[in-house]
């Protein structure tokens, strides 16, 4: 088969990878699934799909739990492959209970969210390529902040004080690498009102000398309703062009109905993916390229999206798409 990661490697880019979502989903029981997940030449870099997010690092107040998150450092190890840690503040999304519901005054929440950057970046350290240390801030149609209990309580100096308290975390690290410093979005991969907002949040981080490194671009997209190939070169390098690099961190292409599908669908499916993998390798600062998990048995869509899916490179029995052979064709 072409070999996703060594392609990748080879014209420049870090990785090709994935998200991965154990233990306890399954994939950490199946054979054929770890072996993929494990080869080196096809994923170069894992994403834990929900192991180092808020509710389950920090379930209680001040009452850490990283087993799940040392779980896919141990793999990341174990397989020479980078790790992308996601993520540190995220709306109300798998959101621990005792933040939502805690009726916090703003004091207290930003001392909540300092304290859960500071021990979790602390405890993970130097293995983590990169954070995505705010996750989907803004509204999908106007651009401005989306609701949570950080919006609600602080204002939009939530996004900036994550930023801060991360920047002081990785400084506090040991001497080493420290992981660079993501924002991280969906819809924000082609120019329009959201990727433009994204930018503005950008600058102002700059102008107020707020380290940056990054911008994630999720890319889960939809068959046949894909962005341009020109327009996601075209806002990768706005991105660039404030000094970021940038990276492609959860694609996927769903097919919108599970029951209407052929080998046309198929194609076009292919095609979307090819485009996307495609505007990466043409910019150079586009650091690599990240799957949100490889097979449509433990794919996220169906769970999140009812009657979507079929959107992986793999169908859920393990033989490959024709998707994963244009992702080849493009790197
Ligand atoms: C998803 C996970 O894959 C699911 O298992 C979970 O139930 C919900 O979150 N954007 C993100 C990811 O940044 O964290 C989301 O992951 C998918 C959308």
């Amino acid at each position: 088969p072409p070999y996703l990661n060594d392609l990748a490697v080879a014209a420049g880019k870090l990785w090709f990878g994935s998200a991965t979502d154990q233990p306890g989903t399954g994939e950490d029981t199946n054979i054929l699934y770890q072996t993929i997940l494990n080869d080196t030449h096809i994923f170069g870099q894992i994403t834990p799909a929900n192991a180092m997010k808020f509710v389950s690092t920090e379930p209680e107040q001040n009452v850490f739990n990283y087993t799940g998150g040392d779980i896919d450092v141990a793999i990341a190890k174990d397989h020479g492959k980078y790790l992308r840690c996601h993520n540190l503040v995220w709306q109300n999304g798998q959101l621990s209970d005792f933040v939502i519901n805690g009726n916090w005054s703003a004091d207290e929440l930003s001392a909540i969210m300092k304290n859960h950057i500071d021990n979790v970046v602390g405890h993970f350290g130097s293995n983590c390529y990169s954070w995505d240390v705010v996750n989907e801030a803004l509204n999908d149609v106007n651009g401005s902040f989306a609701p949570s209990v950080w919006y609600d309580t602080l204002g939009p100096e939530y996004f900036f004080l994550a930023f801060q308290y991360a920047q002081e975390a990785v400084a506090a690290l040991p001497a080493g690498p420290k992981p660079k410093l993501y924002y991280n979005d969906y819809n924000i991969e082609s120019p329009g009102t959201k990727a433009t907002a994204a930018e503005n949040l950008i600058k102002e981080l700059q102008a107020r000398n707020i380290q940056i490194d990054g911008v994630g671009l999720e890319s889960h997209f939809i068959v046949g309703n894909t962005p341009s190939r020109a327009n996601m070169t075209a806002q990768k390098q706005a991105f660039v062009a404030l000094g970021l690099e940038v990276a492609i961190t959860e694609l996927d292409v769903r097919h919108v109905q599970v029951n209407a599908t052929n080998s046309t669908s198929f194609a076009i499916q292919a095609q979307n993916y090819y485009d996307s993998v495609a505007s990466c390798v043409e910019v150079d600062e586009c650091i690599g390229i990240t799957v949100w998990d490889f097979d449509d048995q433990y794919s996220w869509i169906p769970g999140t999206f009812p009657g979507q899916g079929l959107a992986d490179l793999y169908n859920a029995d393990f033989t490959r798409k024709p998707a994963y052979y244009s992702v080849g064709e493009a790197l």
